[in-house]
């Protein structure tokens, strides 16, 4: 599908984006490991989270209710207790996350077998970094190439581990305290930098120790976890949208409300911060152990910024929309230490650099990030390469640019935001 975005003036007025991608992901797969029923609340619904809905019915947990994009929109989860999960082949979409978290909980049963499978772009995205660990634990899981799905995993007895992660990743994390949940003694997982942390969040709400020391994390064996109430924040990453675009069109003033402010999401902020936005946070308590809160945004000129190191895994999503205000940016702006950019749903440093280079702008891609110079976008067509997050980053920067911007892919945004152009066509009054 094609869509096209043309310069609209400023962006006014205020929304709350859907619901938390990540957070949605982990509460139906830790509900459906509990024993009894938990009851989630605003539960994204995309075409990713319902993925993982279908995922956790073929592994038989029961699901009540559809998700909806309603805050207050319930649905039910019945679990099949942390050694219920009936073998299944499971369709994962194009999501990720699922991909990457399910294999922890199922490679530490005692009997049966799982394959993991998915579109195009999954087949492309990288399972070794959860296979390598998960067998250092015990478990017996096979990939394509030694590296790609489908995935093919049989339960067994599995040992706690310390283990060391290469690269900053909240899957690998995730995946491995689920399969610590199940191991005998504990399990250590460190972090080169800390990675977003909704699944120690929430395991800890349904009863698992859950413990932080250092730049470690580590989990000890439990039999069962409590089913509860899990309330999902609006997500931030796509929040970000629209933070980056009331920033780069002048004269705009934008709200978003009720959104997911966990500091190990937001590394955005301190980044626009840097380079000059005019930014007005303000916490308004905790949604589901998580805190949320609302966002005005200004327009601002910016300047470019030297982007890397920890900050990386705390904007990893955002760094194309960074990239993108950069554009916009007087002077360079620098993306360093972001080789895992191009392990995304695209190769985000080419699909971002290639966007951003038709649409008029000078950008240099590196092999772990890319060097973007300031000076406006001119405006054309971009592909989103089947990957959600360029495809909502082409119309922005279609809104932000001198001739329009036409995006060939548009359908992508579904994956993780079935609104976003009516919500995008609010904010600039269409
Ligand atoms: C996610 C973690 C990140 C992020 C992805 C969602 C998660 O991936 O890019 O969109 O929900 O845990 P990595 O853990 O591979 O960095």
């Amino acid at each position: 599908m094609r869509a096209r975005f043309d310069p609209t003036g400023p962006l006014h007025g205020s929304l709350r984006p859907p619901a938390d991608k990540s957070v949605s992901h982990r509460a139906a797969l830790i509900a459906a490991m509990a024993d009894g029923t938990t009851t989630v609340t605003g539960y994204l619904d995309a075409a990713d989270t319902r993925s993982t809905l279908t995922a956790v019915s073929a592994l038989g947990a029961r699901v009540d209710g559809a998700p909806a994009a309603e805050i207050a929109a319930e649905i039910r989860i019945e679990g099949v207790g942390m050694r219920g999960p009936r073998p299944a082949e499971v369709d994962v979409g194009n999501a990720g996350t699922l991909l990457r978290l399910l294999p922890g909980w199922l490679a530490g049963q005692e009997t049966g077998i799982w394959t993991l499978d998915g579109d195009a772009s999954i087949r492309r995205r990288p399972v070794d970094r959860i296979a390598e660990p998960l067998r250092r634990m015990g478990a017996r899981i096979e990939c394509r190439e030694e590296s790609l799905p489908p995935l093919r995993v049989e339960g067994a007895p599995l040992r706690g581990i310390s283990y060391e992660m290469p690269v900053a990743s909240a899957q690998v994390k995730s995946c491995l305290l689920f399969a610590g949940l199940l191991a005998e003694g504990e399990t250590r997982v460190i972090e080169p930098h800390p990675s977003r942390d909704h699944s120690e969040r929430m395991l800890t709400a349904a009863g698992a120790e859950v413990e932080r020391d250092g730049d470690a994390v580590l989990v000890r064996p439990a039999g069962r976890l409590e089913p509860g109430r899990i309330v999902v924040p609006a997500d931030f990453s796509s929040a970000a949208f629209f933070i980056v675009a009331a920033t780069i069109v002048a004269g705009s003033e934008v709200t978003l409300e009720g959104v997911g402010l966990n500091p190990t999401r937001t590394g955005l902020l301190g980044i626009l911060d840097r380079m000059g936005a005019d930014l007005e946070v303000s916490e308004e308590g905790e949604r589901g152990g998580e805190p949320a809160g609302r966002i005005t945004v200004r327009s601002a000129a910016l300047r470019g910024a030297e982007v890397g190191g920890a900050e990386v895994p705390l904007a990893i999503d955002e760094l194309p929309l960074v990239a993108l205000a950069a554009c916009f940016a007087e002077g360079e702006t620098t993306i360093r230490d972001a080789t895992e950019l191009r392990r995304k749903e695209s190769d985000r440093v080419e699909t971002v650099s290639e966007a951003l280079r038709s649409l008029g702008a000078e950008v240099e891609a590196s092999p772990d990030g890319m060097r973007i110079l300031g000076g406006g976008l001119r405006g054309g067509a971009i592909d989103s390469h089947g990957d959600h997050r360029i495809s909502m980053l082409g119309a922005v920067a279609g809104v932000a640019s001198r001739e329009g911007v036409e995006v060939v892919g548009m359908e992508a945004a579904a994956v993780s935001y079935p609104g976003f152009e009516a919500d995008l066509a609010t904010l600039v009054g269409g």
